[in-house]
């Protein structure tokens, strides 16, 4: 049986309701409304801890307040949607002030991280996609290298190359050998992946254009489509506890990267029913989901745990959060755009019907025997 996926954007293509409601108050308006109610909730879960959040966390902080200032200006125009502009308005609003205070304990906690990485919590520094497109499963990997993974150190100094925020002085958007060639290797996947396609993604940031970065493009379809066929498989999987975080995190990248088709409406119910709804933290679940999170760990997705992640006791994790945070404004800017001119969603660059349908032929019937399995 053909599989089609429904995304949101196959919802926003719904021919208007026949009582042409107001869109507050139709489905996409439940749905903004949703999304920002749970991202109201993880919000005081960051100010509840906000002495001992860590950079990574106040990162995808600083993602949702740039994309809720998006969807702000998305939604000024319309007279019917300022109540739920309004609450975008003043989240955004409490996010600044509690970014601002996060460096005050960031700079006692780990001043040199905090150096090289306070780009990534500035506000100006995050760009909102404004042309969508979407991944390409021509571009998968037919196989993965079993030496895939790089350090979370090699990757971190490469990314401070980019910044130009090292010790030796030189400048942005230079890059050494060694992390032009580790950025570009082809067949990783995991956390490597990620942090590969986060690369180019902040040279974008950056205003890297000339070099490697010529082809950002190309590397970042690749990539993606990678992350992609990795999503589907955490899916396939059940999205067992550890690898929700991957999940999340390929999400956000890839959607600020702008592929709309990470955007699964289906995705989103998902991540929603991950929230704590105590904390309003993403994290560990509570007991019952508890077989695999103990199972020793092998290799693929769940070989490597993040360097700077930041476990609190009751389960809640940063850096769980924080991708969880930036993924959901990510739906809330999608859902936003594409409603932003009169409710005409505007097609992302390919044929109509591939934007309502992911009829790709399922990628594990294609490619079994790979070098490591999710199911071990
Ligand atoms: C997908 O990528 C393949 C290989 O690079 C290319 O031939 C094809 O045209 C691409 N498809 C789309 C829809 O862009």
């Amino acid at each position: 049986m053909a599989r089609f996926r429904l995304f949101l954007l196959l919802l926003l293509a719904l021919p208007p309701q026949p009582s042409s409601l107001p869109w507050p108050d139709t489905k996409q308006g439940t749905m903004a409304s949703l999304i920002l109610t749970a991202l109201e909730k993880a919000t005081l879960f960051l100010e509840d801890r906000l002495p001992t959040i860590n950079l990574d966390g106040a990162v995808g902080f600083q993602v949702l307040e740039v994309q809720l200032r998006g969807v702000q200006e998305k939604w000024a125009s319309d007279p019917l949607l300022q109540p739920l502009r309004l609450r975008a308005g003043r989240l955004a609003s409490t996010l600044s002030a509690l970014l601002q205070k996060s460096i005050f304990y960031l700079k006692q906690s780990d001043p040199t991280y905090l150096r090289e990485f306070q780009p990534s919590i500035q506000p100006g520094f995050w760009k909102l996609p404004h042309v969508w497109t979407r991944t390409n499963a021509s571009l998968v990997y037919p196989w993965l290298d079993p030496l895939d993974s790089f350090s979370e150190e090699s990757s971190d100094m490469c990314l401070v190359q980019l910044l130009g925020t090292g010790t030796d002085g030189s400048q942005p958007c230079r890059l050494s050998n060694f992390c032009r060639i580790l950025m570009t290797k082809t067949g990783c996947s995991s956390y490597s992946l990620s942090h590969q396609l986060l690369f180019f993604l902040w040279a974008r940031m950056q205003g890297c254009t000339e070099g490697l970065f010529l082809q950002s493009q190309h590397y970042m379809n690749v990539f993606c489509a990678n992350m992609m066929e990795l999503n589907q498989r955490v899916e396939a999987i059940g999205y067992s506890y550890p690898t929700q975080d991957l999940f999340m995190e390929n999400i956000m990248f890839c959607g600020l990267a702008g592929f709309s088709d990470f955007y699964k409406l289906h995705w989103l119910e998902a991540i929603l029913s991950w929230q704590k709804p105590q904390s309003g933290c993403f994290g560990k679940p509570d007991a019952k989901g508890k077989l695999l999170e103990d199972a020793p760990q092998r290799q693929g997705l769940l070989r490597r745990v993040r360097r700077r992640e930041k476990l609190f006791t009751d389960g809640c994790s940063c850096h769980n959060t924080a991708t969880a945070v930036a993924a959901l404004g990510g739906f809330l800017y999608i859902l936003a755009d594409y409603h932003s001119d009169n409710g005409e969603p505007h097609p992302p660059t390919q044929s109509p019907e591939s934007d309502y349908q992911d009829n790709s032929p399922m990628p594990e019937v294609q490619r079994t025997g790979r070098p490591f399995s999710l199911s071990s």
